[in-house]
């Protein structure tokens, strides 16, 4: 097992959720970005949230990237991210603003597709009419990245085409006549011209920016958004996102080649958690659940959902790093199972009278597997002031070394409380 320590990473490294997002992964960039030259989304849209909590305050990020708060380095928003513009500034640039963060090294892609209202308006009315709901955040990502893949979407530069107010037009009447809508050109038009003088500085071409910073032998950070099990092609289909959440959106984004990446950080909470529709062989159910999502705050960032909190799934989470070729585990929230008795781990999955150690299968698949449980003792200790492995409980430092054997790989950061500085770098 390679050791190698993300607290003075250098080089490439990306973060992806191991799991079905909500991991933690906006307080484990905002740690990396400090060393960080660029750091650079690749993937989603404004239905991710990442919560950064630090000394400039709380926030709830969608499409800037985490690293936004080091003024050091560039911030990408990549071509394959969907630009939401109402999100961008009218929430996240004002909570920015009132922190008084600066965003003059944020960079948005000019060939990044928009989300556009009505796309918001499909994705909550589709919903709405099914029986089966995929359980979506209703911010327009499906239909957004759908135009994209069909080559009618509207992309970052169309704004500053001479004739966008025509091109505008023509969608509207179109969206209209479709899918029976009832937009106003006119108001969308003056929406977006503001927005489009507001952003203009920021726009640029990305990829030559990413690809000359890793030639010049910058520190590189991805952060990726949601999980890998809510990947478009890998994930527990149809209960997924519309993207490329794990190492393949990097490549697909930038043009950089997975071996390019030096780290390749599988981001996992110490339980995990789903929101939406869609199997987690390891839910947890009763009393347990309603603690666990208090404890450890299971609100989603974006919709406000609860997010339904189920065992540390192995089997889901050694698929995800041998797929992604993971270098290092990051395990968030460990001490929100402080004061459990027990802990649960889910180390095999048990199909009719055969068992498995690996997810080769989309939701019907998992709909179908029983979790096999290894019991750990529990730990009753506040863990928040930890800072080094020794410091933890001999039962918290045995379920991190079980979580490593099984995985073989180095758990490197521990996060043992919301803040910046409540980390074990192992
Ligand atoms: P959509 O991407 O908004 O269409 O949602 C599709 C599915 O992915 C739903 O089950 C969502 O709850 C889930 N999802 C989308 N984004 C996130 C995220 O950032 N974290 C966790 N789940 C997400």
């Amino acid at each position: 097992m390679k050791k190698s320590k993300l607290s003075n990473w250098k080089g490439v490294a990306a973060v992806i959720g191991v799991d079905w997002g909500d991991s933690g992964k906006g307080r484990l960039i905002d740690n990396l970005a400090q060393t960080a030259d660029v750091v650079a989304r690749f993937n989603g849209g404004s239905n991710t949230g990442h919560t950064v909590k630090n000394k400039f305050g709380k926030f709830a990020l969608h499409i800037i990237p985490s690293g936004i708060f080091n003024s050091k380095s560039i911030n990408i928003v990549g071509k394959n991210v969907l630009v939401d513009l109402e999100s961008l500034i009218d929430d996240e640039l004002q909570q920015l603003k009132k922190a008084k963060v600066s965003w003059k090294n944020l960079r948005i892609d000019q060939r990044a597709t928009l989300v556009m209202p009505w796309h918001k308006m499909r994705d909550g009315q589709r919903e709405e009419s099914r029986n089966a709901k995929i359980g979506t955040t209703k911010r327009g990502v499906g239909p957004a990245y759908a135009d994209r893949i069909e080559r009618v979407g509207i992309r970052v530069r169309d704004l500053y085409r001479k004739d966008f107010k025509d091109l505008l037009g023509e969608e509207i009447k179109i969206q209209n006549k479709y899918f029976s809508l009832n937009l106003s050109p006119s108001k969308i038009y003056s929406q977006f011209h503001k927005y489009t003088n507001l952003i203009k500085p920021l726009v640029t071409e990305t990829t030559s920016l990413v690809k000359s910073a890793i030639k010049n032998k910058k520190n590189v950070l991805f952060e990726g958004a949601q999980g890998y099990f809510l990947d478009v092609d890998a994930g527990t289909y149809p209960f997924v996102t519309s993207s490329n959440t794990g190492i393949i959106g990097i490549w697909r984004c930038f043009d950089v080649h997975p071996t390019d990446i030096n780290y390749v950080i599988g981001i996992t909470k110490a339980y995990t958690t789903r929101v939406g529709s869609g199997p987690m062989p390891t839910y947890i159910k009763g009393e347990q659940r309603d603690w666990i999502i208090k404890k450890g705050g299971e609100v989603g960032t974006t919709s406000g959902r609860i997010r339904d909190p189920g065992w540390l799934d192995l089997v889901l989470l050694k698929t995800a790093c041998e797929n992604n070729r993971v270098t290092n585990i990051a395990m968030t929230k460990l001490d929100v199972l402080s004061q459990l008795k027990e802990i649960k781990v889910c180390i095999q999955y048990k199909i009719g009278n055969s068992t498995t150690d690996y997810i080769s299968g989309d939701a019907d698949f998992l709909s179908s597997v029983k979790p096999v449980y290894k019991t750990l003792p529990g730990w009753n200790e506040d863990i928040s002031k930890a800072r080094n492995l020794t410091d933890l409980p001999q039962e918290a430092r045995n379920f991190i070394k079980f979580v490593e054997n099984y995985t073989k790989l180095p758990i490197s950061f521990i996060g043992v409380g919301p803040d910046r500085s409540e980390v074990i770098y192992a």
